[in-house]
């Protein structure tokens, strides 16, 4: 298990608090929405925090069941109270750098400003146990925070959020990068569909 800042239960709550206030990210999260198929049936959700992309696809993704995953003991609690009603959502401990295997199918996978956390190596694998666990015909959407092309831009992106430096945390990624990626994997329709700064939406489908 690599170290998560959010298993510090004041870190991941002062998240969770300002959470709302990040410039645009509903936009993005409006834009991921408009991707993802209704008629699904398996969803997951990596480094899920308090379920907030599950919230907000529950309604969205009507027969689905979900699986939201974190390694993040506060996040966990977060996110198993928020849905402990909701026999179709389940939150599970898991670590991104741990195996996808064990989980099953999917027809659709997301995550939200959580696989910037890992290396980039991991993260390139990452990506691959999701192509691999998708069911053809099946996508996936990153919501997630990458790298600026200049530091004037890294600058402006800390400014609007009201912060003077990077979190250590995050290992941040060119998107151009990513999504190169994601298309030598086999996946289709991929793109960048949505950016603001340093937020960006990337994703697409596997083919079959
Ligand atoms: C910025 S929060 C985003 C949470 C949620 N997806 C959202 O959009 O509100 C990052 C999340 O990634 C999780 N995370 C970071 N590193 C992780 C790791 N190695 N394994 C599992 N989860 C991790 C954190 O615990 C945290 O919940």
């Amino acid at each position: 298990m690599k170290h998560n800042d959010y298993e510090d239960p004041e870190y991941a709550r002062a998240y969770l608090a300002e959470a709302d206030s990040i410039p645009f990210r509903k936009d993005g999260e409006g834009v991921l929405l408009s991707f993802i198929p209704e008629d699904v049936s398996r969803v997951l959700d990596l480094g899920t925090g308090d379920g907030r992309l599950i919230a907000l696809l529950l309604s969205h993704c009507p027969k689905a069941s979900f699986t939201g995953t974190d390694s993040s003991a506060t996040m966990i609690e977060a996110a198993s109270v928020k849905f402990s009603a909701i026999d179709r959502v389940e939150i599970v401990q898991h670590d991104l750098y741990d195996s996808l295997a064990g989980f099953g199918d999917f027809d659709v996978v997301v995550s939200s400003f959580a696989i910037h956390h890992c290396s980039h190596e991991r993260k390139k694998s990452l990506y691959e146990e999701i192509f691999n666990c998708l069911n053809p015909g099946g996508v996936f959407y990153n919501l997630e925070h990458v790298a600026s092309p200049s530091e004037h831009l890294h600058k402006r992106f800390l400014d609007a959020l009201g912060v003077r430096s990077e979190d250590e945390g995050n290992i941040l990624l060119d998107p151009v990068a990513q999504i190169q990626w994601l298309r030598e994997m086999g996946f289709i329709d991929v793109d960048i569909h949505w950016k603001w700064l340093e937020l960006c939406l990337f994703g697409g489908v596997k083919g079959g």
